[in-house]
């Protein structure tokens, strides 16, 4: 028998039960989660993602760089699926609910359709994103992109982490690499649930962030090269000190990003020393800049500042600077009648809500250049996240679990 589909809501028990089971998997002392992108703990993740959607009767396809895409048929399957999802990688000190709720509340949304016997149009198809998080292989959302037709799968496959590892051999070792081509499972459209990673929404009290646009992002590698000396014997004025430049190029860079404030954020993520030794002067330095701005004319005036900056440090220091971008992600404007059936399912279901823009990347914000996309936000305790004190009450992930159940009720229509 058929539940009403404007009374139904998904089961917030399930959810919650879901997201504690699946934290287990790289699960740190204090609390949160290290799952690193076709590691080990990713491996466990995605066995049990895979098992739980086969268990909900859907059919589990994996891509050529591990993309997973869970299958649940329509009444009309010449009709695209709505894609649902998000990742379940996370940060080296990453938390439980960065990507894994979308997940998990796009398999709950598929399990509230079968308890209720509801059939939709269109086919709807539950997503895990590889490597949103960009943490072991640059650049974040590869596969997003790669699907959305910005990268090669060759190129991506050639990707290597801090030890050497391939992208394709990682897929192998854990055995993920799928037959399917990249960007051939078409879709209709894109939904992804996820908790908001900023303050706004506990700050105005409010349930649901209805996202209608994200940050462009900017990924650039750097490198310091000055003169390794003795730390005892060579006089101040002498040196050609690589850490003090770095830390005049990370003040520098922070005032550039303020005087661009709120439309700008700056980001020193790694910097390590070669051949460090307490009594050696450091002589070369690696470093990543991560630069965002929701204006493309802003992030082009951060580049053009950032790169004044640092020629300006390097030539009074005597160091050598070089800033190469490895990655250029333009602002997202997510598609307006999506957006509007987020915001109608927010407002149907009771939920206080407010427009916002994603501060961080997202898979959906990749997939928007090619399928309509659109996303739903939730709070997160003090707005932390990228943190393994990362937080979110279960009534919220339960908001934004019902509405995105009734966006895609709304989206991929109910048969009859
Ligand atoms: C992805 O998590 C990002 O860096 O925004
Ligand atoms: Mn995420
Ligand atoms: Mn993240």
């Amino acid at each position: 028998m058929s539940a009403k589909p404007s009374n139904l809501q998904i089961d917030s028990e399930r959810l919650w039960g879901a997201i504690h089971e699946t934290a287990q998997f790289g699960a740190t002392a204090k609390g949160g989660v290290r799952r690193l992108t076709l590691g080990p703990e990713d491996k466990q993740a995605r066995d049990w993602f895979r098992k739980a959607c086969e268990t909900a009767g859907l059919e589990v396809h994996v891509d050529a760089l591990g993309s997973m895409y869970a299958l649940r048929k329509g009444r009309d399957m010449s009709k695209l699926p709505i894609g649902i999802g998000s990742h379940l990688d996370t940060q080296p000190t990453g938390g439980k609910y960065d990507g894994i709720l979308g997940t998990l509340a796009a398999l709950e949304v598929v399990r509230t359709l079968n308890d209720a016997g509801i059939e939709t149009e269109a086919p709807v198809c539950v997503i895990n994103w590889t490597n949103e998080e960009g943490s072991r292989f640059a650049p974040a959302m590869m596969a997003s992109a790669t699907y959305a037709g910005d990268y090669t799968t060759e190129d991506i496959w050639s990707r290597t982490d801090a030890g050497g590892v391939t992208v394709k051999e990682a897929l192998d070792g854990i055995g993920y690499r799928g037959d399917e081509p990249v960007g051939a499972r078409k879709l209709g459209a894109f939904l992804e649930l996820h908790i908001e990673q900023g303050p706004l929404l506990e700050a105005e009290n409010k349930t649901i962030g209805v996202v209608e646009r994200g940050q462009g992002i900017i990924w650039y590698d750097g490198r310091i090269t000055g003169f390794e000396s003795h730390a005892g014997t060579t006089p101040m004025p002498l040196r050609r000190d690589a850490l003090s430049s770095l830390a005049e190029v990370a003040l520098a860079i922070e005032k550039i990003a303020l005087a661009h404030a709120p439309q700008a954020v700056a980001t020193i993520g790694e910097a390590v020393i070669a051949n460090p030794s307490r009594n050696v002067i450091p002589g070369e330095i690696a470093f990543t800049l991560d630069v965002r701005s929701p204006d493309a004319a802003v992030m082009d005036a951060l580049d053009r500042d950032i790169r004044a900056a640092i020629a300006d440090i390097a030539g009074r220091r005597r160091t050598e600077i070089g800033l190469a971008q490895i990655w250029r992600k333009p602002p997202t404007i997510f598609d307006g009648k999506l957006v509007d059936a987020v915001q109608a399912a927010a407002a149907e279901l009771g939920y206080s809500y407010r427009r916002i823009t994603s501060g961080a990347g997202h898979d959906a914000c990749n997939v928007a250049g090619v399928i309509p996309a659109a996303m739903i936000f939730v709070p997160c305790k003090d707005g932390v996240s990228h943190n393994e004190l990362e937080d979110a009450t279960q009534a919220d992930c339960s908001a934004g679990a019902n509405v995105l159940l009734h966006a895609v009720l709304a989206v991929a229509g109910v048969a009859t």
